[in-house]
């Protein structure tokens, strides 16, 4: 298996390191053997090259299985124009990868339940919820614009069949691994690409009989995701749509640094990260959670090396060691051990 990493900028360094902790004892374990590559991205490719997205990056990522990224950006290139920010070397990659499927997972293990904002009584035995998110098409690159006379502006919103039907698909193909139950949401009472969408997910459940389909306008999912996230197991959506109901699902779980995401081509390629940002604030000083990170190596394993017990194993790890009530100081509660980066993901690779 050949894994390009990108550490990035602020904390990335830090957390991939423990990420390739807890790869490695995985390959020693299950005899896999594993090619790493570093290229960079964003801050430290601008400091080192001059751009944020270096054509010997983009070549070696798409060479790859797969990408494990860190985080990108920080202060420090706040102030240069748009083209040249560190975001644009994030945007870039994913847009040349084709990564048009984004999997936000939202779970909330139950050894941090009081990290939520919910009531235990909600929160029940914990949440795991998977949001997929439409991700390179919809509103956010339609066409967009000014109009001087009449004062005005405006973004269009298009969405074609295949688009909507390789989206839609990865959420069936999700919910097959599941429990068996899609929600897709929309907004079809007020949106004309809301009734395409409706039409083609209809078409699409046609192949997938044992599947559940259930259709859910937007406003309605952002009150029922507070009420009873119970309800939902795997939620498809468009690309603005999910973008804010998969922040809105993964605060129900109230921590930063423990949720991992994924985003698929319809190939096995894929490009795996925590849903953080580089917390600049505390970047190198051996504090920041990597468990987003080593959750998001988990779904690397199921998604591109389509290795489902080893994905299992790191997870289970992870659970493991909360429960012998190891934290990091984000997660850090009265009564459990607090450590670091490099120790958490000691004790996580020990696990394995
Ligand atoms: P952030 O996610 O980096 O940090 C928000 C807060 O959460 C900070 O207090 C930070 O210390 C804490 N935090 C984040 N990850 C943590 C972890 N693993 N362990 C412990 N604490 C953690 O978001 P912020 O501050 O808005 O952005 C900082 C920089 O990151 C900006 O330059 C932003 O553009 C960039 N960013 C990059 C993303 C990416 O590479 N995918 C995503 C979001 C932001
Ligand atoms: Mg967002």
């Amino acid at each position: 298996m050949k894994i390009a990493l990108i550490p990035g900028d602020g904390i990335g360094p830090d957390i991939i390191e423990e990420a390739v902790k807890v790869i490695h004892a995985i390959g020693e374990k299950k005899q896999i053997s594993l090619e790493f590559n570093t290229y960079l991205v964003g801050g430290s490719a601008i400091d080192h090259t001059g751009t944020p997205l270096p054509e010997d990056t983009l070549k070696g990522c798409k060479e790859s299985d797969a990408v494990l990224l860190g985080a990108v950006g920080g202060p420090k290139w706040d102030t240069l124009p748009g083209h040249l920010r560190p975001e644009r070397g994030l945007l870039g990659l994913r847009k040349e990868m084709t990564l048009f499927a984004n999997l936000r997972p939202a779970i909330l293990f139950p050894q941090l339940k009081s990290a939520s904002t919910l009531k235990e009584e909600i929160i029940g035995a914990g949440i795991d919820i998977m949001v997929v998110r439409e991700l390179t098409g919809g509103i956010y690159f339609g066409e967009r614009g000014r109009v001087e006379e009449t004062r005005s502006a405006y973004d269009i919103e298009t969405y074609s069949e295949d688009e909507i039907e390789r989206i839609v698909r990865i959420g069936f193909e999700i919910a097959k691994k599941r429990k068996k139950k899609l929600t897709s949401i929309d907004k079809a009472n007020v949106l004309e690409t809301s009734r395409l969408w409706r039409e083609v997910a209809e078409r699409v459940a046609k192949e997938y009989p044992e599947i559940e389909l259930q259709h859910m306008y937007v406003d309605n999912c952002a009150m029922q995701l507070i009420r009873n996230p119970h309800q939902f197991d795997v939620m498809v959506t468009s690309n603005m749509f999910g973008d804010i109901l998969s922040d809105e699902a993964s605060m129900l779980t109230g921590s930063l640094g423990m949720l991992p995401s994924a985003s698929l081509s319809s190939g096995k390629l894929g490009m795996y990260e925590p849903i953080h940002g580089s917390a600049p604030d505390i970047a190198g000083q051996d504090i920041a959670n990597p468990i987003a990170t080593i959750l998001s190596a988990a779904m690397m394993f199921r998604y591109s090396f389509e290795m489902e017990a080893e994905a299992v194993m790191i997870e289970q790890a992870v659970a493991n060691v909360l429960e012998d009530g190891y934290r990091t100081k984000d997660i850090m509660e009265k009564d459990m051990k607090l450590v670091g980066t490099k120790e958490m993901g000691n004790l996580i690779a020990e696990q394995i």
